[in-house]
């Protein structure tokens, strides 16, 4: 059977973090603009980019069981092209074990997608995980739709090589998106519904840029000009480094109405034993200092954090540091992971290496812990006031889903369309999800700007 070329129709796979599925979003933009349509929904895709990642587990191993997947009934395959940080960090050995794969591309070079599939429908294998610098931004098509929230990719790479991560090598360096350019995605994506924007970055707070008056300047000059953006009502940013944390920036979060009371910022352990081995150049007691300072100009700010547990050399005693970090800070969410070694990182290599049923059992008390922090943050918002946005309708009738400020998932029953902002009263708390009861007869709609 003759597999596909020149294909039609096409499928996005994104895995992974936030940013990988803005780069999903944005391959699939620049496949539409090449005159290939999104599969429906159950249809078989003649072209299928697996956007990987590469962060944790033995993500490659699950590339080459999705690649298997994708074999048809009828013998024939779609046209493969594996994306992503998989790409980059394992390309040539991709190509020499799975030989239905025609592309493999990294996430510095996807705008090159068009010329890669004609190569490939021409019947060549091709590889490309250049880290050019004349970035893919510059070409990808213009962005013309979008959702009530939306993403925005405004820096990439990181320079901090924590011995664990994978990112500095996948990734590449440091890397910030030009001011202006962004200022003008930012407004396309509103003028396309959005009214909500989460820039990203893997170092988000480290990126830097010259505004349109020359002056260097850093994350929070941004986030006050795109608080102009009428319409946009909230902005969100993430993944910060502590280090990165400047004053201007915790003050922006008690100045711009627009920037929510949410503060993403990984510690990943509460031992400075361990801290210092994974390269972090924070202590636990900096880390706390910089919660400090951010709750003094905003009081009510929901913390999120990043753990690993199970580091190279963690003992029972570091752990219950981290532990006695989870309940000192007050979490309103939290990630937590099992330390996965990853090929080519330094602590890959290191001894003292925490056996897999001690890493299990220390993320269960983690997560414990986590989930009883969030929950006492959610019961506290009972009885508060707050702004939703509404994502999605609910299962229930007249049920609708969507955010508060602090970005707990709130569901209530009312009037409202999706891109709304809806005034509610929380009155009850799970876990998971607050339960609130719309106050306002109008729900703000999108022509009313809540802008700061
Ligand atoms: N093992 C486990 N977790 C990891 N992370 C990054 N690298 C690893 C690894 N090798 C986690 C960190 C980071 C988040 C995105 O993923 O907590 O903040
Ligand atoms: Fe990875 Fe550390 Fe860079 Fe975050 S700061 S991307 S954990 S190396």
């Amino acid at each position: 059977m003759q597999d596909i070329k020149n294909p039609r129709t096409y499928r996005v796979k994104s895995f992974g973090c936030q940013m990988n599925v803005y780069d999903g979003e944005r391959m699939a933009e620049l496949l539409s603009a090449q005159g290939i349509a999104p599969a429906a929904d159950g249809q078989d895709a003649d072209l299928v980019v697996l956007n990987t990642c590469h962060i944790r587990e033995r993500a490659a191993e699950k590339v080459y069981s999705d690649i298997g997947r994708l074999k048809r009934d009828d013998g024939t395959t779609p046209l493969i092209a594996v994306a992503g940080c998989v790409a980059q960090a394992e390309g040539e050995e991709i190509m020499t074990r799975a030989p239905s794969v025609k592309m493999v591309v990294g996430p510095q070079a996807y705008h090159r997608l068009p010329e890669m599939i004609r190569a490939a429908s021409a019947g060549e294998r091709v590889t490309d995980t250049d880290m050019p610098a004349q970035t893919k931004f510059d070409v990808l098509p213009r962005r013309r739709r979008s959702g009530p929230t939306a993403f925005l990719t405004v820096q990439e790479g990181c320079d901090k090589f924590c011995t664990y991560c994978v990112v500095p090598y996948t990734r590449g360096a440091e890397f910030s998106r030009p001011y202006a350019a962004l200022v003008d995605e930012a407004q396309r994506l509103v003028e396309a519904g959005a009214r909500e924007i989460t820039l990203l970055g893997q170092n988000v707070n480290a990126w830097a840029g010259e505004n349109a008056a020359g002056q260097r300047v850093g994350l929070e000059r941004l986030i006050r000009e795109l608080a102009c953006i009428p319409v946009l009502a909230r902005i969100r940013y993430t993944t910060s480094h502590p280090n990165d944390m400047t004053q201007g920036l915790i003050d922006a979060h008690g100045e711009i109405d627009a920037l929510m009371p949410f503060l993403h910022l990984p510690v990943q352990a509460g031992s400075d034993r361990v801290l210092k081995a994974m390269n972090r150049s924070h202590t636990v007691e900096s880390y706390l200092a910089i919660l400090e300072r951010v709750r003094a100009v905003r009081p009510d700010i929901a913390l999120s954090g990043d753990f690993i547990v199970g580091f190279p050399g963690e003992t029972e005693a570091d752990f219950q540091q981290t532990l006695q970090l989870v309940d000192a800070v007050g979490y309103a969410q939290c990630f937590s992971f099992t330390y996965s070694p990853r090929p080519g990182t330094p602590a890959a290599t290191m001894g003292d290496q925490v056996p897999g049923d001690v890493m299990a059992d220390r993320l269960q008390r983690l997560q414990a812990a986590i989930n009883r922090n969030q929950h006492a943050f959610n019961a506290a918002s009972v009885g508060k006031v707050c702004d939703v946005l509404v994502e999605r309708r609910g299962k229930l009738a007249g049920q609708w889903l969507g955010k508060s400020p602090w970005l707990q998932s709130v569901h209530f029953l009312g009037d409202a369309q999706i891109g709304d902002l809806v005034r509610v009263e929380i009155v009850s708390a799970g876990p998971n999800s607050l339960a609130g009861v719309p106050i306002a007869a109008q729900p703000s709609r999108a022509q009313s700007s809540a802008a700061a």
